[in-house]
């Protein structure tokens, strides 16, 4: 897939069976990342690696990309290659383990967040409120930033990105959206997840009227990208 970069040559990025397949807004979210000239960034489950792709590509001087499931580290690291992108480095593991003790101007992320009584796909499960694993990056983000550093989250309307801020706030992160875009889905892709998730969702969300919203015969899911610091 060739994906679009301002001011930059469009990445190739192939994707690998088994590995999270790109979001059709992961592109726009890339293209939202400031990173400082020569610094370093990390991409933090990184699937197929577009994120720490794109940051090298806006000037990186170094690039971690990890993620637990070591095909996706090997697929990111492939298409850094297949880019010419020099100084990316990838490590298998789990949230911050992978880079004890190391501090970036990037962290940028996508965790696994989607709200369900059970395990889902392994890929996308958040825990029964989504937040899982926003607990944790919440908690130790600030520690693993470089002053002034940013991280930048994507969140969807179902895990709520107002619970996200406030849960960042609580840990003296100061977060804003950057971007919002809606992506089309069906309830039956839920249903095909696991019978009655769609239900399930639907009361989750059911405090915060912009998750998402019907419009005829198809749905729209509300997805943030939100920039977060430590300190204003
Ligand atoms: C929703 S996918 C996003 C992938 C990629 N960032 C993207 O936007 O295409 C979530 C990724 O997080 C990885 N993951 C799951 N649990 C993790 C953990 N505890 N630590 C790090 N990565 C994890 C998954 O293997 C998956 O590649």
């Amino acid at each position: 897939m060739l994906v679009p970069l301002p001011g930059r040559r469009p990445l190739r990025i192939r994707e690998l069976p088994g590995v999270h397949p790109l979001d059709p807004y992961a592109p726009d979210f890339a293209a939202q990342f400031r990173m400082p000239a020569g610094g370093s960034a990390w991409d933090l489950g990184c699937g197929a690696g577009l994120y720490g792709c794109a940051a090298a590509a806006f000037g990186a001087g170094r690039v971690l990309m990890t993620d637990t499931d070591p095909a996706a580290v090997s697929c990111a690291l492939r298409n850094a290659r297949r880019n010419g992108l020099a100084g990316v480095d990838g490590r298998v593991g789990s949230l911050f383990a992978p880079a004890r003790g190391e501090r970036f101007d990037l962290i940028m992320t996508s965790v696994p967040q989607l709200p369900a009584p059970g395990p889902v796909l392994r890929t996308r499960f958040g825990g029964p409120d989504g937040l899982e694993f926003f607990r944790p990056l919440a908690r130790g983000a600030a520690r693993r930033l470089r002053p002034g550093g940013r991280l930048y989250a994507l969140v969807t309307g179902w895990a709520g990105p107002g619970r996200v801020r406030r849960l960042f706030l609580d840990h003296g992160l100061f977060a804003r959206t950057v971007l919002a875009v809606e992506r089309a889905f069906q309830p039956a892709e839920y249903e095909a997840m696991r019978p009655g998730l769609f239900d399930y969702l639907r009361s989750h969300a059911a405090g915060d009227p912009r998750a998402w919203r019907r419009d005829g015969s198809w749905s729209w899911l509300r997805v943030e990208l939100l920039e977060a610091r430590a300190g204003r």
